[in-house]
């Protein structure tokens, strides 16, 4: 006999026939005469019932079914006395893969802080809420093919290990196999890389989207959706160190159009979720946020407001508010700004244009003013920043400009600045961080909680 997942017995449409299951056991409960096993096997946030009638099995047949004890039944699936079930299984064999010794096993009881989950990450996917939020991450990336699949966009698969700096933070982990403790030297005394692996200094990437734009520049448009790695030393409910980005860009795109195109895509990507992981936001929702999916349907059907870095300023100069980190022209916004200007001001979603070039990195289109750059940075409620983008220059005159007067070393670059010395295009693009949407969509509050296997400061187990 073929197993059926869990999720597909529940549908129904299989009552009175023989059926196969197999899965962990949630819980077990019952009496001497009948015992009832919670079977889950992740293919939903449902468990499937099974029912051993105790004449036909002995209390040591059912001794080592304990909770998180794996398990194959064969029996009818009939139709549920009990509510709150469609079926169950009334059970003829059972098999016991693996048993789960009630003393050590850390998924006993019920009611887990997330605290306490994130120290058990390797085991946290068998609980309901991390089902759940891995069931949601997993619709989203799909959906996010699916979005730019349909569009025409292409696939593009962007270096992991490069020797530049694209967003010019510095941020970066250094990939090496040069002995630590015994570093060839120059004469200089500096390290010589030239002994090193690729023959110069390389790190792990923060973001794959100069190559992006050498697609771009030659396939119209494509998107890259792969892991990007940042050494900030941020511990904030928001940051990660390796985190998943996707970056469409676009030839002959302007800003304007690259507002509407991320603005369609976060969207799409809300819509699907609230259309294909009901259940496991309905979970969520009740579990740890109860205004969850109205949020979501919210963002879905209202635009989002657009203005300018500087409206965006003077909004919050004259707001009255008391922020930590105090707000004028030319600072960097914190969260609690942009969380200020969506869920207090605006109370909607906000895409904030126009930025001073200083704050903002090399690549953006310059604009007439000399002072600020074509950069979008779409802002959420409960998450602050989740969109970051712009409009390139494709002056190479100007960008040149810039690179030189940023110091960047231009044997990085060359290869870039060639995107603009033949055929250069205006283009445009942005990046949206996968956690932070997965974030949004599960209504967590912590991103160390929306990946399975989170990277942050002080943290690569597992
Ligand atoms: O704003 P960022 O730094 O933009 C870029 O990297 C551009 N190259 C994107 C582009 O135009 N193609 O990062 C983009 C997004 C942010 O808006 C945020 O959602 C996410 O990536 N992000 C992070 N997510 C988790 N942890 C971090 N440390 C993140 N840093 C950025
Ligand atoms: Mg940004």
């Amino acid at each position: 006999m073929k197993r059926t997942k869990v999720a597909d017995l529940l549908k129904g449409n299989l009552i009175g026939t023989e059926v196969m299951a197999k899965g962990w056991v949630r819980t077990r409960r019952g009496n001497k005469h009948v015992q009832f096993v919670a079977l889950n096997d992740g293919s939903t946030i449902k468990n499937i019932q099974i029912v051993f009638d105790m004449a036909k099995f002995s209390d040591d047949d059912l001794r080592p079914v304990t909770t998180g004890s794996s398990i194959c039944v064969t029996g009818q699936l009939v139709e549920s006395q009990g509510k709150g079930q469609t079926c169950e299984i009334q059970a003829d064999t059972l098999t016991v893969y693996g048993t789960a010794d009630v003393e050590t096993y850390p998924l006993q009881k019920k009611g887990h802080t997330l605290e306490f989950l994130r120290d058990i990450a390797h085991l946290r996917p068998r609980t309901n809420t991390f089902g759940a939020i891995l069931r949601v991450r997993s619709a989203l990336a799909f959906a996010i093919h699916k979005f730019f699949q349909e569009k025409g966009f292409f696939y593009l698969n962007t270096p992991l290990i490069t020797a530049s700096d694209c967003e010019g933070a510095g941020a970066m982990f250094q990939v090496t196999t040069l002995p630590l403790n015994d570093l060839p030297k120059t004469e200089e005394g500096a390290v010589d890389y030239s002994a090193d692996f690729f023959g110069k200094p390389t790190a792990l990437t923060v973001s794959g989207q100069l190559e992006g734009e050498l697609g771009a520049t030659a396939l119209g448009a494509i998107y890259t959706f792969g892991p990007t790695f940042r050494a900030e030393n941020s511990n904030t409910p928001r940051h990660l160190s390796e985190f998943w980005m996707i970056e469409p860009e676009v030839a002959f795109m302007d800003i304007t159009e690259n507002m509407d195109l991320a603005e369609e895509f976060v969207k799409y990507c809300i819509n699907y979720a609230l259309e294909h992981c009901k259940d496991d936001i309905e979970f969520l929702q009740q579990m740890y946020d109860k205004d969850l999916i109205e949020r979501l349907k919210f963002v879905v059907e209202n635009d989002f407001v657009r203005l300018t870095y500087g409206e965006g300023v003077k909004i919050l100069e004259e707001s009255g508010k008391k922020f930590e980190f105090p707000v004028h022209w030319g600072t960097d916004l914190q969260s609690e700004h942009e969380r200020y200007l969506v869920e207090e001001h605006f109370k909607k979603p906000v895409i904030l244009t126009d930025y001073p070039k200083e704050i903002k990195a090399f690549y953006m289109k310059q604009n007439e003013d000399g002072k600020t750059v074509r950069a979008m940075d779409v802002l959420f409620p409960h998450i602050g920043e989740i969109i970051g983008g712009s409009e390139r220059e494709e002056s190479y005159e100007k960008l040149l400009a810039r690179i030189e007067e940023l110091g960047i070393p231009m044997k990085d670059m060359w290869w870039y600045l060639d995107t603009r010395r033949f055929g250069t295009v205006p283009h445009s693009g942005f990046g949206l961080g996968f956690e932070r949407l997965v974030l949004f969509v599960t209504g967590m509050t912590n991103i160390r909680d929306v990946i399975p296997f989170p990277r942050y400061p002080g943290h690569a187990d597992f």
